[in-house]
């Protein structure tokens, strides 16, 4: 199509909420990103990208749905994230992923565990570009929305980058436009998950130079990223920045990034976290316990006043039956009175 020139008086076009999203995501995490977390995440971050914990294909087929891809409206936009190697379950997965309202279907080729390397997905996939291509393909065919790739740079001793431009391309041909690159190896052998998170150099280059040479496709960098000058030097390399363990560990991180990337006025953890009580108290009402919603909340007054007396309060009453949400605001008065942390 040729491009025209805008008029006089046309409207400007407007990023879309969800391509903006891309500035900003927090990363898939198991255990962690369930909904409520996500739920929290998006009050503080109303801009961000949103990823669920990875499920596999056959769940998402044969498994408890209603659990597995619960979602609140609030939520948008967020992606589920699929594990999976065989292209007719990931497509039917992603088509249900789809018909369920999340608005990306982001494929793992990233997770090192032991379980996952048995089933012959996750970072073991990065040996495979043909089949995560015939995958892909399979899923764009099968759903309406994006289709998305979260890779690594290699496994165990690969160290060309040769051959991981290979892989992004053989995947981009099937018609991925978007990766999200934890930029280090995934150790198949010998290392934990965590250490498999921590051990193996960063190499944020690698994914530097995938968005120069491949200036066409989206290029999300993941893996390390500590505080909001990081995320946001980012930037100017790439389209995105996506945030794991310090988004979790210290949420209000997300709050501060949101603002500095998407404008907006910083609020304070304390009405972040009152405008989080309907949702709370609906989902109590539904028969939810607040130690699966409170559990997430614990760092968001991290390093604060009170912080430590606020996570305090929350651990050990959150579990008692009848715990509501006269629970949390008697952890935020403790952050009121409480003397600031002294360096340790
Ligand atoms: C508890 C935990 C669970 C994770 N689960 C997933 C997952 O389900 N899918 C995935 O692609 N990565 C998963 N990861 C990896 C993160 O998405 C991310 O790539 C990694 O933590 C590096 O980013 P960070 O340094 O910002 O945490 C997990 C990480 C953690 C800490």
């Amino acid at each position: 199509m040729t491009p025209v020139d805008p008029r006089p008086g046309d409207p400007v076009p407007v990023e879309s909420p969800y391509a903006a999203s891309i500035r900003l995501s927090v990363a898939p995490m198991m255990d962690w990103t369930d909904s409520h977390c996500r739920v929290f995440h998006r009050l503080l971050a109303p801009h961000a990208r949103l990823y669920t914990e990875m499920v596999h294909a056959n769940a998402v087929i044969h498994g408890d749905r209603a659990k597995l891809l619960a979602r609140d409206p609030s939520e948008h936009p967020v992606a589920l994230q699929l594990g999976g190697s065989e292209p007719a379950l990931l497509a039917e997965a992603a088509r249900i992923g789809a018909d369920h309202g999340f608005d990306e279907v982001n494929l793992n080729c990233g997770c090192p565990s032991d379980r996952v390397q048995a089933g012959r997905f996750g970072a073991c996939l990065m040996r495979e570009p043909a089949l995560v291509a015939d995958s892909v393909a399979a899923m764009i065919a099968a759903c309406d929305v994006p289709v998305t790739v979260k890779c690594r740079l290699g496994v165990d001793d690969d160290h060309d980058y040769g051959r991981f431009l290979d892989f992004v391309d053989t995947v981009a041909s099937a018609g991925c436009g978007m990766f999200v690159v934890h930029a280090r190896n995934a150790w198949l052998k010998g290392l934990s998950p965590k250490e498999n998170r921590e051990i193996p150099p960063l190499r944020y280059d690698w994914a530097y130079a995938l968005k120069r040479d491949r200036p066409g496709l989206t290029v999300v960098v993941n893996g390390g990223i500590a505080d909001a000058a990081e995320a946001t030097a980012h930037l100017d390399h790439v389209d995105g920045a996506m945030l794991g363990r310090a988004a979790y560990h210290d949420p209000w991180l997300l709050h501060r990034l949101d603002v500095a990337l998407y404008g907006g006025e910083l609020s304070t953890r304390a009405d972040v976290l009152r405008s989080m009580r309907p949702y709370v108290e609906d989902q109590l009402a539904r028969g939810a316990q607040l130690k699966h919603i409170s559990r997430h909340l614990l760092g968001l007054f991290h390093g604060e006043r009170g912080g430590r007396a606020f996570r305090q309060v929350l651990s050990e009453g959150a579990h008692r039956p009848g715990a509501g949400w006269a629970l949390l605001e008697e952890a935020i008065s403790l952050t009121a009175l409480l003397p600031a942390p002294t360096a340790e």
